[in-house]
């Protein structure tokens, strides 16, 4: 772990909402921090607390109202301009949220979203190529290939579709993953199951993730680093250890008192 892949400086988001009587809210307020090349940290903050603001400025979908996102040396908001460029971006910086369902059109078979990954990398889905592609990067997630393809997305669980969303990974390859509470939905058993894969893209592609989750007990075993939001503030920011055994702010230590358990390692964590 080295290079620098990302960094926000000073990154503030102010939305401006009412006709008459103008409110002004900082989702967003003079963030700073960075990732490294296969770091994963974590964003952790109660709901409201511009942890979804801040991805969607990193995933260059919502322009920030001052500050500077950098990607691999290059300033997103400001220097990449193109079609192309963008297109670039995205190859390299994705995204897993919330609802798994809702990454998937009812209409279409599961395959499609690895079709399109395929697509993406100018691979034709039903060459022979694409097809051992799909079918090692489900393996690579846990899942049956011939359980998975063809079928449609009410056919299986969340679970499964997240994975199916996962392994999109293993076939785009991206730099940075941003997964924005996509395991919250899912139930605990799954969760942690889910939560290896970040660990295993991580080490097998070499991927950075930004983990961000209103479950600070979550964000313990996986993360390289964790940063605590509050307010559109990151308030505290350290190790695992450092922050949760540790907490030096009271709202960190709010936060912590109200999971019921820190899941310390995978094994106790598979067992709830
Ligand atoms: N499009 C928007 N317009 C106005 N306010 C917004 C918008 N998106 C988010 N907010 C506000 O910004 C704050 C942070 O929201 P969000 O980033 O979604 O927090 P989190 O993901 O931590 O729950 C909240 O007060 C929310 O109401
Ligand atoms: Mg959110």
């Amino acid at each position: 772990m080295s290079r620098e892949i990302l960094v926000c400086d000073h990154v503030t988001k102010v939305f401006t909402s009412g006709f008459l009587h103008k409110i002004e809210v900082r989702a967003v307020d003079d963030v700073s921090f960075t990732v490294k090349e296969g770091e994963i940290i974590s964003l952790i903050g109660q709901s409201g607390s511009g942890k979804t603001t801040l991805g969607k400025i990193i995933l260059r979908l919502l322009p920030p109202t001052s500050g500077n996102v950098i990607f691999n040396g290059k300033d997103i908001w400001n220097e990449l301009k193109s079609k192309e460029d963008l297109k670039e971006y995205w190859r390299n910086v994705h995204a897993i949220f919330q609802n798994p369902m809702g990454s998937f059109n009812a209409f279409y078979k599961v395959d499609r979203v690895l079709n399109q990954a395929l697509e993406l990398r100018g691979i034709d889905p039903n060459s022979e190529e694409g097809i051992k592609l799909k079918e090692e990067s489900l393996r690579a997630v846990g899942l049956n290939p011939g359980e998975i393809l063809g079928k449609y997305p009410h056919q299986l669980s969340g679970g499964q579709l997240q994975r199916v969303m996962i392994s999109r990974n293993w076939i785009l390859k991206p730099k940075l993953l941003i997964a924005d509470e996509a395991v919250s939905m899912l139930d605990v058993s799954t969760r942690g199951k889910i939560m290896e894969l970040f660990d295993k893209l991580r080490k097998e592609i070499g991927s950075s993730i930004i983990f961000i989750s209103h479950d600070i007990g979550l964000s313990y075993f996986i993360s390289d680093r964790i940063f605590i939001m509050h307010r559109g503030r990151i308030v505290e920011e350290g190790t695992p250890e450092e922050v949760i055994d540790n907490p030096k702010d009271e709202y960190t230590k709010t936060l912590i008192a109200s999971v019921p358990t820190i899941y310390r390692r995978w094994e106790d964590f598979e067992e709830v």
